[in-house]
């Protein structure tokens, strides 16, 4: 029997690194896995890839309205998350102070900061006592 079985994990930004890796481990321990990402080619690649036991679901994580239709789909066809991965994000930061614009900064904290806080403050109502929540926390510098 795995670590997770009959778990139910959202992990976000998993439509490739870290978070997809992680997605299959999850999967593989027992757990059913909810993935989103913002280019439906990856993740229906990355479902794919994964099997079995997976629903993806396209949105973009600095998007109120996308965060609430992602929660309003995992409660109907689940009730609820055992276990939040947080890690929808990016790292274009890698510039000299003095090259950073207002558009580069506003889209690095949309997705980090935002997105993140949001998600999980919205999987909040959705987790039983006992519940993980993991953040792959993107530095913003
Ligand atoms: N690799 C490192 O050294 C490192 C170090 C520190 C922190 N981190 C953070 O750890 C996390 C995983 O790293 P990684 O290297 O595995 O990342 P990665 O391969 O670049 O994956 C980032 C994921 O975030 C998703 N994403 C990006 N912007 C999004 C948005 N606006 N809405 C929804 N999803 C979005 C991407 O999917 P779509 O493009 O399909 O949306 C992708 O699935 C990232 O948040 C990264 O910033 C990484």
């Amino acid at each position: 029997m795995g670590k997770l079985e009959g778990k139910i994990a959202l992990i976000t930004g998993a439509t490739s690194g870290l978070a997809l890796a992680a997605a299959e481990l999850f999967v593989a321990e027992g757990a059913y896995v909810f993935i989103k990402g913002r280019r439906q080619e990856q993740l229906d690649k990355a479902v794919k890839e994964i099997g079995q036991n997976v629903t993806g679901v396209q949105g973009d994580a600095a998007s109120l309205a996308d965060l609430d239709r992602l929660y309003a789909l995992v409660k109907s066809e689940k009730g609820r998350i055992d276990v939040l991965y947080a890690s929808a994000g990016i790292g274009e930061f890698n510039v000299p102070i003095g090259s950073v614009t207002e558009a580069g900064f506003d889209k690095v904290f949309d997705v980090n900061v935002k997105g993140t806080l949001f998600t999980l403050q919205k999987a909040l109502p959705l987790m039983p006592d006992g519940g993980s929540i993991i953040m792959t926390a993107p530095s913003p510098t």
